[in-house]
């Protein structure tokens, strides 16, 4: 399980804890709720592994630090579908895959990928909708900036209706009173995984360019020079 959330996490760095964070709003919203155990630890693993689709979507799409185009918007809109597709094959997690598949469905139906509208929408479905939206409201990101806890709630109470089940959101507000932080256990995690990728793959290839241009440039041969040392 865990090992499964850490792939996702190793290709995707720019969530890094978000799967985590939404499995604590989720479970906050269904224990409000009034869920039972052993349907709230099928909700948890459900919302750890939303995202699982991902690993179809291809890296430069996933990592793209700009605005994706129209086309790249709509590979990255298969990642429900994808998931749903891994977990239904997987015995133990068949029964939580509709859930992932429905993550992006919205109260009022403009959602994907199948617009399904209202309690159409599986219950778990709407409460991960609310917990990773507040999770991406919240986190901070390197191409954006966090939203206050506060302005996350009010837009919360804002989409109800709209965008989220207005009864989940109530009890989202209701039960939850302060923003996930990642642990320091996890933030090692990412730290060691940052490091290897740059160190391993980041770095060396800027140096590879240097040199290049250091090569084609008769002029600085000074630095060519000096690359070859470093
Ligand atoms: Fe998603």
């Amino acid at each position: 399980m865990l090992t499964l959330v850490r792939t996702i996490e190793a290709r995707d760095i720019y969530t890094k804890g978000h799967s985590e964070g939404v499995a604590y709003y989720a479970v906050k919203i269904a224990e409000e709720m009034g869920f039972d155990q052993e349907k709230i630890e099928k909700l948890k693993n459900a919302a750890l592994l939303h995202d699982i689709g991902k690993i179809g979507i291809p890296d430069v799409v996933l990592m793209k630090p700009r605005a994706l185009t129209k086309a790249e918007w709509a590979i990255v809109k298969q990642h429900p579908q994808l998931g749903f597709l891994i977990l239904k094959e997987m015995k133990l997690l068949s029964d939580i895959s509709p859930w992932v598949k429905h993550h992006h469905e919205r109260w009022d139906g403009k959602g994907y990928p199948d617009g399904l509208r209202g309690e159409e929408i599986p219950l778990e479905a709407r409460i991960l909708a609310v917990a990773d939206a507040l999770e991406a409201m919240v986190a901070e990101r390197p191409y954006r900036k966090a939203l206050t806890f506060r302005e996350a709630r009010k837009r919360l109470r804002k989409g109800a209706g709209t965008q989220w089940d207005p009864e989940v959101v109530k009890a989202a507000l209701r039960a939850i009173k302060k923003p996930y932080r990642v642990s320091n256990d996890r933030n090692k995690f990412y730290r060691q995984m940052e490091r290897l990728r740059y160190e391993e793959a980041i770095a060396p290839m800027k140096l590879a360019v240097l040199y290049k241009i250091a090569e084609e440039a008769e002029k600085v041969s000074g630095l060519k020079q000096l690359l070859q040392h470093v």
